[in-house]
């Protein structure tokens, strides 16, 4: 028994209920009785005061800007580390040792091939498709091809799986940039860096050898690296919904990535781009504060506020950083970038945003970066699925190896009719 409870009374009758502790965050109320003692459900539509599940993957302190990775901040596996190394680390817990993350590299690098079927799901899309539709589908159709690992139940099975969708990402995510450019696709060379192998694909041609630029390179694998895992973010939820119910492991992993192209999630880079270049100039900022702050304007700053950082995003410092240091090193500038800055510092020393705790989040300042090293806006949200796949993989894995997992099932505030009889068509 949980030594602290927390009492709900509800008229004359008090319910009692264990109070659970994490290693380090909120206490939980554990109200999996409520329903049975009380017949009350809890009311909490976006969940914004709701823990969905246990987890050991990655925390976020909202407040204090804080975000870690099985307890490494993400400051420091962003300066040190590298997308193969945090990947194992979400995957099995532990920072690996050289010849475990070379073991790792080498079986991920095994799996970068698609079946040459599954090339042909790319034809059936308009070359002008957007690549996250295209995305959608084709990870949906991987469902298709692997009978060999269908039994989630079987670890051996959970684990191949997960690594064949960590590998094929960038294969999958290249391939729909250049099937949108009229350009062949182009098949891995796994002797150059997961990273790498993601940049050669998608800007390489056969017509000619192609030299991955290491600052590019260093920028991208870190920008993966940013994008990796995010706690109970919206996709991860139905990513780990979708895959309660037993579900193909490449069918939930459709399901994230549907979810994380809405520009309210990871659609967001995309919207934060197309934002400033509809600002344009430092002059045209105060405009659209004004919007942002208007209740009867749907405009919102894209790539700004957060459903649980009340400070700054940490991911967000570190990309603001990674486009000086990659502008600097290409000697590259985007008067954007200005534009950024300065809706950042205008909008921060607004009281609205202030009030708000509306500060800048991950997508702010990665459609920069993005659209400097060469990718069309409308790559951005692919860029992020394919770094939030080992995620929703190490989420999904921690799911169902959880011997308590039930099938996840929300009820609701019903304020629909009640039972009422049929009218017969001649009396309506
Ligand atoms: C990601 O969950 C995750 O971890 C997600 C993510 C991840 O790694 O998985 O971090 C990635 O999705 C980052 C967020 C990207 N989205 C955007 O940048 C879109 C713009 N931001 C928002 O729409 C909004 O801030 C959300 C969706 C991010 C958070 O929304 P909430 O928590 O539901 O907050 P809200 O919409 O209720 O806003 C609170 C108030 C509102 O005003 P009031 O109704 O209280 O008067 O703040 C205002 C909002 O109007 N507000 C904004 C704003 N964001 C919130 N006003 C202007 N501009 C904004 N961007």
């Amino acid at each position: 028994m949980a030594d602290k409870t927390a009492t709900l009374t509800v008229g004359d009758s008090s319910y009692e209920f264990p109070v659970l502790e994490g290693s380090v965050g909120p206490e939980v109320f554990d109200i999996r009785k409520l329903y049975g003692a009380a017949h009350m459900f809890t009311y909490d539509p976006g969940f914004t005061s709701t823990a969905s599940c246990e987890s050991a993957l990655t925390y976020i302190d909202g407040e204090e800007g804080v975000l870690l990775h099985r307890g490494y901040p993400i400051g420091q596996l962003a300066e040190h580390s590298s997308f193969m190394e945090v990947s194992y680390l979400l995957l099995n817990g532990e920072l690996p040792n050289q010849s475990e993350l070379d073991g790792f590299a080498r079986t991920i690098s095994r799996h970068t091939m698609l079946h040459e079927q599954l090339a042909t799901f790319y034809r059936g899309f308009r070359r002008d498709a957007h690549p996250m539709a295209i995305m959608c589908g084709v990870v949906g159709a991987l469902s298709a091809f692997y009978h060999d690992s269908t039994d989630i139940a079987d670890p051996e099975h959970r684990r191949i799986s997960s690594h064949r969708l960590i590998a094929k990402m960038p294969t999958i995510a290249a391939a729909a940039y250049k099937y949108s450019v009229g350009q062949p696709m182009m098949y891995p060379d796994n002797s150059l860096s997961y990273t790498g192998n993601f940049l050669r694909m998608t800007f390489g041609v056969p017509a000619e050898p192609y030299e991955v630029n290491p600052v590019v390179e260093k920028a991208m694998d870190r920008i993966f690296i940013l994008h990796a895992d995010h706690e109970q973010n919206a996709s991860t939820s139905t990513v780990r919904l979708a895959g309660s119910s037993g579900a193909n492991p490449f069918a939930c992993i459709a399901a994230g990535i549907a979810c994380l192209w809405g520009p309210a999630h990871g659609g967001a880079n995309e919207a934060a781009l197309n934002m400033l270049r509809e600002i344009g100039t430092p002059d045209k900022i105060p405009h659209y504060i004004e919007r942002a702050k208007d209740k009867n304007d749907p405009f919102r700053l894209m790539g700004f506020g957060h459903r649980v950082y009340k400070n700054y995003d940490p991911r967000a410092t570190v990309m603001q950083k990674t486009v000086r240091e990659v502008f600097e090193s290409l000697k590259v500038s985007d008067p954007l970038f200005e534009t950024a800055l300065r809706l950042e510092e205008i909008a921060l020393s607004d009281p609205y945003f202030i009030e708000k705790k509306l500060f800048p989040n991950v997508d702010f300042y990665s459609g920069i970066i993005l659209s400097a090293i060469g990718f069309p806006t409308t790559m951005f949200t692919a860029l992020f699925a394919l770094a939030r796949t080992v995620g929703w993989v190490a989420h999904w894995n921690e799911m169902i190896s959880d011997p308590g997992q039930k099938i996840g099932r929300p009820r609701q505030l019903y304020t629909g009719p009640v039972e009422r009889d049929y009218v017969e068509m001649g009396k309506r």
